[in-house]
């Protein structure tokens, strides 16, 4: 069986596929920057990297059949100038880094699929997006994904086949956006933000690790779209949570200066709209098991 190598496989989206690729009987292995969540099992094994020093255990990649890069700074922390940097330098210097060693060291990896974000979409109220579109963001996080996306193409150089995953606002029942929407709404203080005619697409957390799931079985290259096939408005988002939640929204919608003066730069991913096509891995015959955002709420609120 296939051992994977994959980085950030201790976070919301990485625990999720790690669990999926055990029971499925793949060999884990993955690079933490954490020493004390390091473990030595038969098919999970840590290896320790430092992004920020340059230093990776190169002994990660013996054996190892492929590469998932899923590391990255939560980007649900104040976005001071510091913390901006994080967020670029753990996702591009990661890849980097990833990348300059395997140039350096002997390997076997034939694949590699970086996760990336919707976010490099322009903001927009109207447009459909697809995989193909060229325009591209020039908010910070549409600028940071750009950059992590072409040093993710820098694998082609070395004949490994490379996938990129766009992934939409992941809905779980741990720690996801939905719990930060969904905890107003319980309290009552609930309300739509901004205009509230944002698109927010969303993918249920089972829905992208069976899509990881996918494209690694079938092999696909390329760039994917990892988002479910109803986007929703954000004002729809909020009156369907307050119903699943047997909840009233009471209040106007919040306006953009307080949603500014809250979340400094950090607006950007409340009030950005971009909605997202599926159509792509929908053709390519993977089902999703949440297609509906009535389904979503029911199976995690
Ligand atoms: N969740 C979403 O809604 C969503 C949407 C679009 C895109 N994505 C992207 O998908 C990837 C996985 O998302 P996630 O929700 O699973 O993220 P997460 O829960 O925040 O976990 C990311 C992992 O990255 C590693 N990490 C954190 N800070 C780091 C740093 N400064 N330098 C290097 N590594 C660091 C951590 O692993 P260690 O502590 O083991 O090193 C962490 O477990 C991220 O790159 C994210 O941008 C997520």
């Amino acid at each position: 069986m296939k051992t994977i190598l994959i980085t950030g496989a201790t976070g919301l989206v990485g625990r999720a596929l790690v669990k999926a690729l055990l029971s499925k009987g793949y060999v884990v292995h993955y690079l933490t920057t954490r020493k004390e969540v390091i473990v030595n099992q038969e098919n999970y094994k840590g290896f320790y990297w430092n992004i920020n020093s340059g230093f990776i255990d190169v002994n990660c990649f013996k054996e190892a059949d492929m590469l998932i890069h899923l590391a990255g700074a939560t980007v649900s922390k104040r976005w001071t100038k510091k913390y901006r940097k994080e967020i670029f330098k753990s996702r591009v210097a990661g890849s980097n880094l990833l990348f300059s060693s395997l140039q350096k060291s002997p390997h076997t990896i034939d694949s590699f699929i970086s996760a990336s974000g919707i976010s490099i979409f322009p903001n927009s109220l109207e447009k459909v997006y697809s995989e193909e579109l060229q325009e591209k963001s020039q908010s910070f996080l549409g600028r940071v994904v750009d950059k992590w996306e072409k040093a993710a193409h820098q694998f082609l150089e070395l004949g490994v086949k490379t996938t990129i995953v766009r992934t939409g606002v992941v809905l779980s029942k741990q720690n996801s956006a939905l719990q930060k929407i969904a905890k107003p709404i319980q309290m009552g203080i609930g309300a739509a933000l901004g205009s509230g005619k944002q698109f927010m697409s969303w993918i249920h957390i089972e829905d992208l690790v069976q899509m990881y799931v996918f494209l690694i079985e079938k092999e696909l290259t390329g760039t994917y779209n990892a988002v479910a096939p109803n986007p929703v408005t954000n004002k729809e988002l909020t009156k369907l949570v307050a119903q699943q939640l047997g909840k009233k929204i009471l209040l106007p919608n919040v306006p953009v200066f307080m949603l500014k003066l809250l979340l400094g730069q950090m607006h950007e991913i409340v009030l950005e709209s971009q909605r997202v096509s599926s159509e792509k891995i929908k053709k390519s015959g993977y089902q999703f098991r949440y297609p509906d955002i009535n389904m979503v709420l029911k199976d995690l609120l």
